[in-house]
């Protein structure tokens, strides 16, 4: 199919519609839905529909809200009054409190499903069976989080004696937690730093990301239902608007952002007692595939192209350089551009589809600058249409020979462009990752365990998930999501995000007659929400 008709002559079935040119003016502050009266921008789809005059548009889907850093002061205000120095009853609320309160919200999103997905499709252009796989993969993890939660604290359901020393130890809130989320993943990594923050105690000012932002105001009433005044606070507008004046306030303990070093750098360095600051962040990532001579070369094949081309390579942890030995590569390239044919070009909800239009308005133009940068310095286009652009969409380049010159080679292009390089000594693709700046994943093809186990040992110690004949990838989701170098810090997943938003907090006392009555008043009456040896079903 040539990409020039790809968008021509398509209804949008009913289901999938969205209002459009809609004003989206509500926010979330201090528990009340607000209505927005000041400044504003336009949204628009990267899918383009037709204007009347058979002329193609990107799609206006609305407005929202350009706030700056009064509104952002008013809702840190809000969350700091939430938290009120961690006296607030939000932090100090039984665990099972918060647990309902967070299975109410779970409970009302569900009821947004088709809304949400809608968007999904309509703002970031991800397809409808990977929208509803965000959403459903997201409502799973509310509840995983809720699940290792009431085990977290069963387990410290207990006052331990060591050293004639009695301790009651749990996990205590931060304090404010500013959340930033990415663009690619606008619902769930978002709300796998929003929930667990939220669930153990901390009260929340929540950013969303570039693009994909219209998507969560279906669920503004859920989040002024489901949680206590303050709690969460939702704005909209850009970062450097929003977030900087937070940051600078120094009245924010986390900074939670899914997106890339410079911003997060730029941010962090606006804290006054950056000390104070804990940083819970998932950044760039430039994962390379080593494709070995005895590999299963069909597996690495369909491997490599999910890797780099599910979500047209806008993953952090997409396949982002494949090193193929040369003894192969020649088979490699010409089996990976025929899989590559067969992939259905299209709009997130036709059948099959798997390569959609790009929501950054700038990413058509910023790819034909690697592929031009890279055909310059020696590499070749080897598949038939290689970076053909149309409007939004891009069909992908796969490139070779790349080298250390290009800047595909040092760059996380995040897009549809591949960068294939061949090696003779398994040392090259290992020297370029130990020189890279990021260090989150690598995929190893091989089917055999003596190539495969020296390399395991190398690599286990430059990025933090070595992958055996499969694409690098996330989930699941209870597993350790986390990268060496400037590819993140702290550790995400369904568990560790409940330590990366707490803090050990324990109460002690030495083992003596009065201290004993004083314990055993407090559990037996049940004065205390901390010191307590009730155990959560
Ligand atoms: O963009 C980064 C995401 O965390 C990747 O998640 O591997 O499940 O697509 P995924």
């Amino acid at each position: 199919m040539s990409i020039q008709t790809i968008f021509k002559d398509k209804k949008v079935p009913e289901e999938f519609d969205v209002p459009l040119k809609k004003n989206y003016d509500k926010y979330l502050l201090n528990g009340t839905i607000k209505t927005w009266k000041g400044k504003t921008s336009e949204v628009y789809s990267p899918i383009y529909t037709a204007n009347g005059e058979g002329n193609y548009e990107p799609t206006l889907l609305g407005t929202l809200p350009v706030m700056g850093e009064k509104d952002a002061l008013e809702a840190l205000d809000a969350a700091n009054e939430a938290f009120n120095n961690g006296t607030g009853s939000w932090p100090t609320m039984k665990v099972e409190e918060r647990i309902k309160c967070v299975e109410k919200f779970a409970e009302l999103m569900a009821t947004k499903r088709d809304e949400v997905v809608n968007f999904i499709m309509w703002e970031i252009g991800k397809t409808l069976p990977d929208a509803q796989k965000e959403f459903d993969r997201t409502v799973d993890y509310i509840y995983d989080t809720i699940d290792e939660l009431k085990e977290l604290d069963r387990n410290c359901a207990r006052v331990k004696l060591h050293s004639e020393v009695y301790a009651q130890i749990r996990r205590g809130p931060l304090g404010v937690v500013l959340c930033l989320g990415p663009y690619n993943y606008p619902l769930n990594e978002t709300f796998c730093l929003l929930i667990p923050a939220l669930i153990m105690g901390n009260t929340t000012v929540f950013k969303p990301a570039k693009f994909g932002v219209i998507l969560i105001t279906p669920l503004l009433e859920a989040f002024a239902e489901a949680f206590p005044k303050g709690v969460v606070n939702i704005l909209f507008g850009r970062g450097r608007e929003v977030a900087t004046p937070i940051v600078k306030s120094g009245r924010v303990e986390v900074l939670a952002l899914i997106g890339n070093s410079k911003s997060a750098n730029a941010l962090q360095s606006q804290h006054p007692k950056q000390n104070r600051l804990r940083l819970v962040l998932g950044l760039e990532a430039k994962n390379p595939a080593i494709v070995l001579p005895d590999t299963d070369m069909d597996l690495a094949v369909e491997e490599c192209v999910l890797g780099s081309l599910s979500f047209n390579g806008q993953r952090c942890t997409a396949l982002k350089m494949i090193f193929v030995h040369e003894n192969i590569i020649e088979t490699f390239n010409k089996k990976f551009v025929q899989r590559i044919e067969q992939l259905r070009c299209g709009l997130p909800w036709e059948d099959g589809v798997k390569l959609t239009p790009l929501p950054e308005p700038g990413k058509p133009e910023y790819i034909k600058d690697l592929i031009e940068d890279a055909v310059s310095k020696g590499a070749e286009i080897i598949n038939d249409g290689g970076g053909d652009t149309h409007h939004s969409f891009v069909y992908p380049a796969v490139l070779y020979p790349v080298n250390e010159k290009m800047d595909v080679y040092h760059e996380e292009q995040f897009g549809p462009v591949i960068p294939i390089l061949s090696f003779k000594d398994v040392q090259e693709p290992i020297d370029s990752i130990v020189n890279s700046n990021y260090g989150q994943q690598v995929s190893l093809f091989s089917k055999n365990s003596d190539t495969l186990a020296p390399l395991i040992d190398s690599l286990v110690n430059q990025v933090c998930r070595v992958n055996i004949n499969s694409q690098c990838q996330r989930g699941p989701d209870v597993y350790p999501f986390v990268g060496r170098k400037d590819s993140a810090v702290s550790t995400l997943s369904v568990r560790a995000a409940l330590r990366s938003f707490s803090i050990r907090t324990l109460v002690a006392c030495k083992n003596n007659d009065l201290n004993k009555d004083i314990l055993n008043d407090i559990l037996d009456n049940n004065k205390s929400n901390f010191v307590s040896t009730n155990y959560i079903l």
